[in-house]
C-alpha cells in the first residue's frame, strides 16, 4: 500500500513540479550541484518566494563555484544581505572554497557530509537531487508529509518510516515530491487533504486529525 503511495506522489509530482529555478524538470535526470547545494542553503531559513530572485542574482553573479570560491568575501556577504544568518554566508563561503580546493563536488552523502558547514539534511539533498544517490533528506516538510501518512507523533520513528518508504532509484524526485506537496496541501495548519494524492494513503487523514502530526517539538 505504502509503495503504491509512493508512485502516485511521484507520478502527481511529475505533472504538478513547481517551476524552481533551480530544478530540472522531474524525470529529466540529474540537476547541477552548484545550483542545488547554493538553493538547499538559501532555503534553509528562507520562503521558495524569497529566495527565487535571490538565487537567480547570485548565480547571475557567480555562475560557478569557481566564480563563488575567487570572489571576496565583502561582495558575497553584501549579495546575502537580508537572506539570513551571517553564520550562514561565512559557511556558504568556507564551503564554497573547500569544494574547490578538493577539485569540485563529492557526489556521496557521506562524503558530503564532511564539507564544512554542511549539514545531514543538506548532504543528502544534494546527493539524492544533484547525483541520484538513494539519500533521504528529511526537512521539516518532509517529516510532516510522512508523520501524516504514517500516523506517527514520533520524530524519531517518521525518520525510520521515510527511509522505509523512500523509493529506490527515485530519491531526488520523491525528496522533491515531498517538499511540494508539504509546502502547497498537507501544510501545518488546513492541510489540503481533499486534494492530495495520497488521501487514500494517508492514516492521519483517515483519523480526521492530521494537524495533529508529527507532535509538537518538546522544549
Ligand atoms: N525546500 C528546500 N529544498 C527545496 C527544494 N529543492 N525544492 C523546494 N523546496 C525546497
Ligand atoms: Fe497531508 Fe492530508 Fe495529504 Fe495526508 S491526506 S498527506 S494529511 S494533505
Amino acid at each position: 500500500m505504502h509503495a503504491k503511495a509512493a508512485s502516485r506522489l511521484l507520478h502527481h509530482y511529475r505533472e504538478h513540479a513547481r517551476a524552481l529555478p533551480w530544478r530540472a524538470p522531474p524525470g529529466s535526470g540529474r540537476q547541477e550541484p552548484y545550483r542545488v547545494w547554493l538553493s538547499e542553503v538559501m532555503l534553509q531559513q528562507t520562503t521558495v518566494a524569497t529566495v527565487t530572485p535571490r538565487f537567480l542574482r547570485f548565480i547571475e553573479r557567480w555562475p560557478t563555484i569557481e566564480t563563488l570560491a575567487a570572489a571576496p568575501d565583502e561582495q558575497i556577504l553584501a549579495e546575502w544581505a537580508g537572506l539570513g544568518y551571517y553564520a550562514r554566508a561565512r559557511n556558504l563561503i568556507a564551503c564554497a572554497r573547500a569544494i574547490v580546493a578538493r577539485g569540485g563536488f563529492p557526489s556521496s552523502e557521506a562524503e558530503l557530509r564532511k564539507l564544512p558547514g554542511l549539514g545531514a539534511y543538506t548532504a543528502a539533498a544534494i546527493a539524492a537531487i544533484a547525483f541520484g544517490e538513494d539519500a533521504v533528506p528529511v526537512d521539516t516538510n518532509v517529516e510532516r508529509v510522512v508523520a501524516r501518512v504514517f500516523g506517527l507523533a514520533d520524530r524519531t520513528e517518521v525518520r525510520a518510516a521515510a527511509g522505509a518508504w523512500w523509493p529506490v532509484g527515485d530519491a531526488g524526485d520523491f525528496a522533491q515530491a515531498c517538499m511540494d506537496l508539504g509546502a502547497t496541501v498537507c501544510r501545518p495548519k488546513a492541510p489540503a487533504c481533499p486534494y492530495c494524492p495520497l488521501r487514500a494513503d494517508c492514516r492521519a487523514a483517515a483519523l480526521g486529525t492530521p494537524e495533529l502530526f508529527p507532535a509538537p517539538k518538546a522544549r
